[in-house]
């Protein structure tokens, strides 16, 4: 799992049984702190700097190369604040997911509850999906709608959005696991799938 936050996320997934097999963090944040606590291998992929001479290239082949060297068959991003280019799209193409907190298509981007708030939809919600190169772009897996209350403010939505994501994140997960071991079990008998 790939954190930047507080890792709430993380810790619902590790509650909900994930098999999760190293936590990797941009920045010291709490969720490295939740991952050590739950006995998780930890790793700190440092970004340098936050302005436009990141370079996002080199950053994404460095953490392709810590996740290969770990062993990592999916990579789970929640939470975290860097966007990936093309050399983790060539180490994990198909098995890097995400959780978004708005309803994708719609409000992209790390402002998304904000967003969602300043169009004044009355429905947002959040979204798992696979990554693709452009950012909250890729097959979605998973959706679920939050009411939109009119007293909410970013973090109380947010927050809502978050209760949702905690169940449906995990869920969709272990789901993916259990197709990806049931095809690899059918395939080592030698079962064709439909
Ligand atoms: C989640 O709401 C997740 O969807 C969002 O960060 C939060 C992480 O919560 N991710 C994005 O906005 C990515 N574009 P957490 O740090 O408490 O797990």
């Amino acid at each position: 799992m790939l954190v930047s936050g507080t890792g709430s996320i993380l810790d619902a997934m590790i509650e909900a049984g994930v098999p999760v097999a190293l936590v990797v963090a941009d920045r010291p944040c709490a969720g490295l702190g939740i991952a050590a606590r739950a006995g998780i291998a930890t790793e700190l992929v440092e970004r340098d700097r936050f302005d436009g001479a990141f370079d996002r290239d080199a950053y994404s082949s460095q953490l392709a190369q810590t996740l290969v060297a770990h062993g990592i068959d999916l990579v789970a991003m929640a939470g975290f604040g860097t966007v990936l280019t093309q050399p983790m799209q060539a180490a994990y193409a198909g098995r890097l997911l995400n959780t978004h907190p708005a309803l994708l298509p719609s409000f992209k981007g790390w402002h998304a509850v904000r967003d969602a708030l300043a169009f004044g939809v009355k429905v947002t919600g959040c979204t798992v999906h696979i990554a693709g190169l452009d950012v909250d772009t890729g097959r979605i897996l998973a959706q679920e709608a939050v009411p939109v209350l009119d007293d909410d403010t970013e973090s109380s939505l947010h927050e809502r959005i978050k209760a949702v994501e905690r169940a449906l994140y995990p869920a969709t997960l272990l789901r993916l696991i259990s197709t990806i071991e049931s095809e690899s079990e059918s395939e080592s008998e030698g079962v064709r799938l439909p």
